[in-house]
């Protein structure tokens, strides 16, 4: 059975994401969110799909850095095994203008989209399976040439992070079985894009994506490493 942890599944990609895992594979799944409230949901909803599912819900902000140490605690101490996987999925979208973007607004963005996937990989790296398969979410924002929209300069910057981290780890650990691949995601019909883009109507559902993101975590270490995808019908 494979144990894969996934962040920001209270709602949106991560929640569906966790879901289409119950009804696909057999696996432990370890969801990370700040709302409990949403993850009590996530666990109920997949133990309808599937009696079996063995979802462990862990709330946590991951931006508390101190706190990191008693998520890793609290996951070893449920995890029969080393990790399988991890799916870098929470992210936080600011959408301001260049000129009004504070400090907190950096630190906040930079927290969440760039320093807990680093911290989390670098702390979980003892524990990790000799196969494991790290897949991190990031935008096309954040792509080197793609088209670029005023007032997501932070977002996009900081998202554009997790596309150069995943390029540095697969060659850091080329030598080992570990994969890491990134998925540069377009529009997808979730409240971060209704906060981006009020009146946009994604051509993509979180359902849908959560399908894509699950078939990629299980075949897309076969044939890629250190690669970054652009899974996008439409950016608006
Ligand atoms: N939707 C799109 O069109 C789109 C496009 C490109 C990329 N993406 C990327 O896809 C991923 C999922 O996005 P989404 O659209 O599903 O967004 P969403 O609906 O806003 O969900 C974001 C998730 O991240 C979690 N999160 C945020 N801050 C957190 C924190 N401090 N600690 C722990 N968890 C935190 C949230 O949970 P809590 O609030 O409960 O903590 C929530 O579950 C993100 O990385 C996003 O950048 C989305």
């Amino acid at each position: 059975m494979k144990n894969i942890l996934i962040t920001g599944c209270s709602r949106g990609i991560g929640f569906e994401t966790v879901k289409r895992f119950t009804n696909t594979l057999d696996v432990n799944i370890f969801a990370i969110s700040r709302n409990l409230k949403g993850l009590k949901k996530l666990k109920k909803e997949c133990n309808q799909i599937n009696k079996k599912a063995n979802i462990h819900i862990i709330s946590a902000d991951l931006s508390e850095f101190s706190l990191v140490n008693n998520i890793i605690s609290d996951l070893k101490a449920q995890l029969n095994g080393k990790l399988d996987g991890i799916i870098h999925n929470a992210g936080y979208l600011i959408k301001k203008d260049f000129n009004k973007l504070s400090f907190k607004d950096l630190n906040d963005s930079f927290n969440i989209n760039c320093f807990a996937p680093f911290i989390l990989t670098q702390k979980l790296i003892p524990i990790f399976s000799k196969n494991i398969h790290v897949v991190s979410i990031s935008s096309m924002g954040g792509v080197q040439n793609s088209q670029k929209f005023p007032g997501l300069s932070l977002y996009s910057t900081s998202k554009g992070t997790l596309i150069t981290l995943t390029q540095c780890l697969a060659e850091e650990y080329k030598n080992t079985g570990f994969k890491f691949n990134c998925l540069a995601l377009g529009a997808v019909q979730t409240e971060m894009l209704n906060k981006a883009f009020p009146d946009y109507k994604a051509p993509v559902s979180a359902a849908e994506m959560g399908e894509f993101i699950v078939n990629f975590y299980s075949h897309g270490a076969q044939y890629f490493n250190g690669q970054v995808i652009p899974v996008s019908m439409a950016t608006p």
